[in-house]
């Protein structure tokens, strides 16, 4: 079992399997579990509904104060609203997906986010797995693990292909999603404010020849080891 209030950062790229271990490892541990890359979908959402140009980032510093998130910390059943709405299922079209590397690219958006972020992993008395680009970095220099997740490009577009098909979203082929994968990769690891980066002090786990399982187990194993040394 995790040790009281055990803060838990998960990095890297899209498809590395971030969010299957984050959830499933907060649910084993008893601990709260944060999407911040949901909360970046949800404003995304929030602009596109609003009609603001996600190009122009004078707008979209502008705007980024005007939508309510919130995020429910339950692994078995994380949620997200913006003004009261439900955004789960439509902050994973590929709309919103084309669009966040701008929106969360701007300045005022990602501190904004970002304390939300500090408020929720303070507010979980039982401890968090927060995962996203730049927990370990910036939201969260002081969390008790860092993990920063890898895979090789083709082993992370076969899976996030495989959940678009699974959930029956837009029709997709492998090269496509690989493509539109490198590209947000770019973008996220390039900005200027809090690119997607490996702290120094985070483990990394490559995962491109392991099963969820074995990923999962990996990372349960570094919390115990981190929740001993605390
Ligand atoms: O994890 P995801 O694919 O749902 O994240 C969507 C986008 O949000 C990602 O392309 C970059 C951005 N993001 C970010 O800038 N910082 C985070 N901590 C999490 C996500």
């Amino acid at each position: 079992t995790a040790p009281a209030a055990v803060i838990v950062a998960i990095d890297g790229p899209a498809g590395t399997g971030k969010s299957s271990t984050s959830k499933a490892v907060a649910a084993k541990l008893g601990l709260g579990y944060l999407d911040t890359g949901a909360q970046y979908r949800a404003i995304t959402w929030w602009m596109l509904n609003n009609g603001i140009d996600v190009d122009d980032a004078i707008a979209v510093a502008d705007a980024a104060a005007k939508p309510v998130i919130v995020s429910g910390t339950d692994p078995a059943a994380p949620t997200i609203t913006v003004d009261g709405l439900d955004a789960a299922g439509p902050i994973r079209t590929q709309e919103v997906t084309a669009a966040v590397s701008a929106v969360s690219a701007v300045p005022e958006v990602r501190a904004l986010i970002t304390d939300l972020q500090r408020s929720i992993a303070a507010e979980a008395p039982e401890g968090i797995v927060v995962e996203g680009r730049d927990i370990g970095i910036t939201v969260l220099p002081d969390a008790d693990l860092k993990i920063f997740l890898t895979a090789s490009p083709e082993a992370r577009a076969a899976r996030r292909s495989g959940e678009l098909k699974g959930k029956e979203a837009q029709a997709t082929d492998l090269a496509a999603t690989r493509e539109a994968l490198i590209k947000r990769d770019a973008a996220d690891s390039g900005r200027k404010t809090s690119p997607l980066a490996k702290a120094d002090d985070a483990v990394e786990v490559d995962t491109t020849e392991l099963t969820l399982e074995q990923v999962i187990e990996c990372v349960v194993t570094l919390i115990e080891g981190a929740g001993a040394e605390k």
